[in-house]
């Protein structure tokens, strides 16, 4: 069994380790734009401006079906969908809203047919809900706000009250737990207590727990969901840490107790959550596989994210980064489902350009190639350990020997406690290739 303790939360977490790969789904009006799901805040747009895409949204291709298909083709195991995105427009049919997907072209509850697709596939079902709202007209204007550098905001602010949309958020909250089965995860986003407008502005507060009143609205989903995994964006800490946009060089800790804890890097294809018809900075497949293998070998989950077009699909390029996946899960998935960061006694034997991630029952080891090496791969520590090695691709035996490649080796290529794995010179054809150590 792997030694390490994951800091306990309220939520039922253990599922969630063992997935280890997921997939966000930010879709909403500002699919429309297609220029970045902020685009908004970035445009300062005016409300009857914004409107047209809630005039013309007509995502008559969509088909939660294929989405969740290709999901489970991926190897994700679960999903994280945009309910609310921070324009405030609702994908389900809220009670509480007259905007919302059912009174615009698309008429259909969005939600609804993501949960009944995704759940129909196996796959476990998550919720985003933005705190942020640019729409609702008792959230405050601040410093992130449409509305922030209109000459009268000062005025336009007054009589905001922040309690009645706190309320709102309760009540939305309330229907998306309670209407749709059960959900597996609720994904908070975000909090900004300490920014303000700055000099003369100091008006335009950011908000958190105290705003938000995030105690209660996180009580209500406990009780209405028990179990379910929470993130630690409302300015609380629950379930999940989220880094966002980057990669992480080791287990994510607790700021205080230093304990390891349960969290999940979120990623996107290109530089943009929502659609984005003319950014380019698409990563590589090498890149792709390379960024789920660093995340689990560090203990964590990864969150891919996918921006369906207005019309209500994956478009090309997200299919094709999908498909990498795809490819690399199937004959690989066995290095990540299930695994973790390696054990401490272990990971001073990395060799470079690797990494490296164990099964949770501690018996097997898998060595993820970066850069493919020449000949022999040398784990120093590990001569006794391994009974038997292969590649995970083909299960084609990685001969090993033990204390020396050969009998002109020197210096690292020597020593008692060495491994000495023989590689066949050309790289097997996987962008990544992996070697499965089966331990003493
Ligand atoms: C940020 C952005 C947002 C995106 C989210 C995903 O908080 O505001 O657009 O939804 O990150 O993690």
């Amino acid at each position: 069994m792997s030694s390490y303790q994951v800091r306990k939360t309220p939520g039922d977490t253990a599922w969630f380790r063992a997935a280890r790969f997921g997939m966000f789904i930010h879709w909403g009006l500002y699919a429309l734009p297609a220029r970045h799901e902020w685009v908004k805040n970035y445009e300062k747009t005016p409300e009857e401006e914004y409107d047209r895409y809630f005039r013309y949204f007509d995502p008559d291709l969509y088909d939660a079906r294929e989405w969740a298909r290709m999901a489970k083709a991926a190897g994700m195991k679960y999903a994280v969908f945009t309910t609310k995105h921070h324009e405030g427009f609702c994908m389900f049919d809220s009670q509480y809203t007259d905007y919302k997907c059912t009174n615009t072209p698309a008429g259909r509850d969005l939600v609804r047919e993501y949960v009944d697709a995704f759940r129909a596939e196996g796959l476990r079902v998550g919720f985003y809900y933005s705190l942020i709202d640019w729409h609702h007209p008792q959230f405050p204007i601040d410093v992130i706000h449409p509305r922030r550098d209109d000459p009268d905001a000062f005025e336009q602010n007054q009589g905001r009250d922040m309690k009645v949309y706190a309320q709102y958020m309760r009540d939305q909250v309330r229907e998306l737990l309670t209407n749709y089965g059960k959900i597996d995860i609720l994904w908070f986003d975000w909090s900004y207590p300490d920014q303000h407008g700055g000099p003369g502005k100091e008006w335009m507060r950011g908000k958190g727990r105290n705003e938000w009143e995030s105690d209660k609205l996180i009580a209500l989903a406990r009780e209405l969901q028990p179990g379910i995994i929470i993130d630690n964006r409302a300015d609380m800490e629950q379930d999940l840490w989220t880094p966002e946009q980057y990669q992480v060089s080791s287990w994510v800790r607790h700021k205080e107790t230093g304990e390891l804890v349960t969290w999940e890097a979120c990623q996107t294809f290109s530089g943009s959550w929502g659609y984005h018809r003319d950014e380019s900075t698409w990563k590589s497949p090498e890149m792709l596989i390379r960024m789920l293998v660093n995340t689990v070998s560090c203990g964590g989950n990864l969150l891919m994210n996918v921006g369906p077009t207005a019309r209500g699909e994956f478009d090309s390029r997200a299919q094709n980064a999908l498909k990498v996946f795809e490819k690399w899960m199937h004959f690989n998935s066995r290095s990540i489902y299930n695994c973790t960061m390696a054990e401490p006694d272990i990971l001073p034997s990395l060799p470079p350009d690797c990494r490296f991630t164990q099964s949770e029952d501690g018996k097997r080891l898998y060595i993820h190639l970066f850069a493919y090496p020449f000949g022999h791969l040398l784990l120093k520590g590990m001569a006794g350990r391994v009974a038997y090695a292969q590649f995970l691709h083909d299960g084609s035996e990685i001969r090993m020997t033990e204390g020396k490649v050969d009998h002109f080796s020197e210096g690292a290529a020597k020593g008692d406690d060495l491994l000495v794995l023989n590689l066949p010179v050309v790289k097997p054809d996987m962008l990544v290739p992996v070697i499965e150590l089966f331990l003493k």
